[in-house]
């Protein structure tokens, strides 16, 4: 059995500094033992090429790219964007498959909100005019993120670490958009997530570690990596009533179906 993990950072510099051997022997084994498939998530230019690079050396590894909240204090960027991006996502040799992190997190105050809003409507305009799916950051923001998921009715995406409602991400997948759920699932109070887990249908649904960060229970503030990825693929498989096994095949089809490998 092989988990495919839809959303990490191998690029973040705490899996060299925190492992005994570093991210090269990390990701050596990891793909040895439990691990299928990684779509590795770069945050600005810089950790998008990083994110690039690795997905070169390894060939179960895929790269998205994008210019996360957290990341937009270069306004430049903006003017420059569809002239910097467009050739790294049209390089088949990058195998950037999806267009992000991008999205919006009001979580830490203050934060710039129409910068934000600026940033992700034109990246959401760059992955319509590159028929690029998108992966959506959406930090105690649902209401404005999905108001831009309605302003773009020709992109599809995938909210990552989903954290809003059943009924949001029932409305979400009725737009074409996929939920993909990290270690939150398996936390024990986390009852609107595990809800949510529960009123989608199993072909819009992805797993995820977020690593470094999302360490599932019993694992929680911990250096996540994809090897934790089986104590979130249980936690669906508790929902569904179903077998790991089976958690294990749906994700991986779906990933595969969403970032079309
Ligand atoms: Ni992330």
């Amino acid at each position: 059995m092989k988990l495919f993990d839809s959303h990490a950072h191998y690029w973040d510099q705490r899996f060299d500094d925190e492992t005994e051997n570093g991210v090269d022997d990390l990701l050596t084994n990891l793909f040895r033992e439990t691990v299928g498939g990684i779509v590795n998530v770069g945050t600005n230019l810089e950790t998008t090429m990083l994110s690039v690079r690795q997905a070169q050396t390894y060939p179960f590894m895929y790269a998205a790219g994008g210019i996360h909240p957290g990341d937009i204090s270069d306004m430049d960027s903006l003017d420059a964007l569809e002239k910097i991006w467009t050739p790294l996502f049209q390089n088949p040799l990058n195998k950037l498959v999806a267009l992000g992190e991008i999205g919006l997190d009001y979580h830490y105050t203050p934060f710039d909100k129409a910068r934000q809003m600026a940033f992700f409507e034109a990246q959401m305009a760059l992955a319509e005019k590159l028929s690029l799916p998108v992966i959506i950051h959406d930090r105690e923001a649902h209401g404005d993120c999905f108001d831009m998921v309605r302003k773009f009715p020709n992109v599809r995406g995938v909210f990552h670490s989903y954290s809003g409602s059943a009924e949001m991400a029932k409305a979400l997948v009725s737009r074409g958009y996929y939920i993909s759920f990290s270690g939150t699932v398996s936390f024990k109070n986390a009852r609107n997530v595990k809800e949510a887990a529960s009123a989608v249908p199993k072909e819009f649904i992805l797993i995820e570690t977020d690593a470094p960060y999302l360490a599932p229970h019993p694992y929680r503030g911990r250096l996540n990596h994809s090897g934790y990825l089986l104590h979130t693929a249980e936690a669906i498989a508790q929902i569904w009533q179903t077998s790991l096994d089976e958690v294990a095949e749906i994700t991986e089809k779906n990933a595969k179906a969403f970032f079309n490998l």
